[in-house]
């Protein structure tokens, strides 16, 4: 029988016994304020391949490789002033960088690009860990390859518990979104991958440009085809559907293995199977709650879920691009 992993509370003892995990080449689940992430020593073949294994996420899919600080992550990339510009203002937080990649970081983890993505996370357990390791730390999300992605220690534990030792227990993340991913490869163009917390207006506004959106792109190619860009991901076992708001939602008519999530509680009749994301429908909570909601939902076996879709500005993006994802079904 495997060895059931511990969920450990992140007291200075346990954090550094995660680091000794980390530095005897296991990989340890860790939370930061997006998702909780799958993490390993970002320098060494054997642990980004372990990551990889764990997840059974194809070896194609880049990871992102996590720094205590801006200036640790100029250790092993290439600088441009619009890194300088959006690491100023935004690290530590919810936002990742493509960059060009110095050759410490092995081609493994970057799926052979030139590249790499970036980021120094805000949460204090995950950066009280970077501080104590000599090494950064490769992390995707914790969840299992193309699932919806983990906002709790126990998302971890019960999706990947069997496979991997500890789980360090930081709280809800905050965000419950993976960061936003920026493509600075090219200095003239400034891209976004990825949608996410931070939002494309922030970005264009820190760097006064225009910041061309590649989200939807089939463009986005296949030797970087990430997990985040494929087309199917975060998908629970139930089938997802959605509405495209709340009033829509309320029209459905009701079946006992279906459940409904609005975007706000509904001020009328609730029926055992309507759940929200928020009480009144703000955006950063609906974000928060998202992912949790999904799995709870799964949890309790139900075999659809039809879910009102956010309004498309803000956040609300971040939060539809996951959801469509979540919906699509393959044949
Ligand atoms: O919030 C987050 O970003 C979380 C936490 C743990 O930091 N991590 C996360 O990792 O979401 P993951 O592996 O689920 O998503 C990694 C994304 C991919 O969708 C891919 O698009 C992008 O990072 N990526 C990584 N390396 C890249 C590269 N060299 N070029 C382009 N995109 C890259
Ligand atoms: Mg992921």
């Amino acid at each position: 029988m495997p060895a059931i992993c511990k969920t450990l509370e992140p007291s200075e003892q346990n954090i550094d016994f995660c680091a000794d995990l980390l530095r005897s080449g296991k990989v340890v689940g860790i939370p930061t304020e997006t998702v909780y992430g799958l993490a390993g020593n970002a320098l060494v073949e054997e642990s980004i391949r372990k990551i990889f294994t764990v997840k059974g996420r194809p070896l194609i899919d880049p990871l992102i490789v996590h720094f205590p600080t801006p200036s640790a992550a100029l250790e092993h990339i290439e600088a441009t002033e619009k890194f300088e510009e959006l690491a100023t203002r935004f690290w530590p937080g919810p936002m990742t960088l493509v960059v060009s990649k110095k050759p410490s970081i092995p081609d493994i983890a970057t799926a052979g690009l030139s590249s790499v993505a970036v980021r120094v996370p805000s949460h204090p357990v995950f950066q009280s860990l970077l501080e104590r390791l000599a090494f950064p730390l490769a992390a995707p999300s914790a969840n299992p390859f193309g699932y919806v992605s983990p906002t709790q220690a126990k998302h971890v534990q019960i999706t990947l518990g069997e496979r991997i030792s500890a789980v360090l227990d930081g709280g809800n993340s905050k965000h419950g979104l993976e960061s936003t991913i920026i493509d600075l490869r090219d200095p003239k163009v400034p891209t976004l991958l990825r949608h996410g917390p931070i939002t494309k207006r922030e970005i264009q506004h820190c760097l006064g440009r225009k910041v061309t959106d590649l989200t939807k792109s089939s463009k986005v190619g296949r030797a970087q085809t990430a997990p985040g860009m494929m087309t199917q991901h975060y998908s629970p076992n139930a089938s997802v559907h959605l509405v495209e708001d709340d009033s829509e939602l309320a029209k459905r008519s009701k079946t006992q293995r279906t459940a409904n999530i609005y975007l706000r509680k509904p001020v009328t009749t609730i029926d055992q199977h309507d759940y929200w994301f928020s009480e009144d429908g703000d955006l950063q909570m609906i974000a928060h709650n998202m992912f949790a909601l999904i799995q709870r939902l799964d949890q309790l076996n139900y075999t659809r879920i039809n879910i009102a879709k956010a309004p498309h500005s803000g956040i609300g993006k971040a939060i539809n691009d996951r959801l469509s994802r979540a919906a699509i079904e393959l044949l």
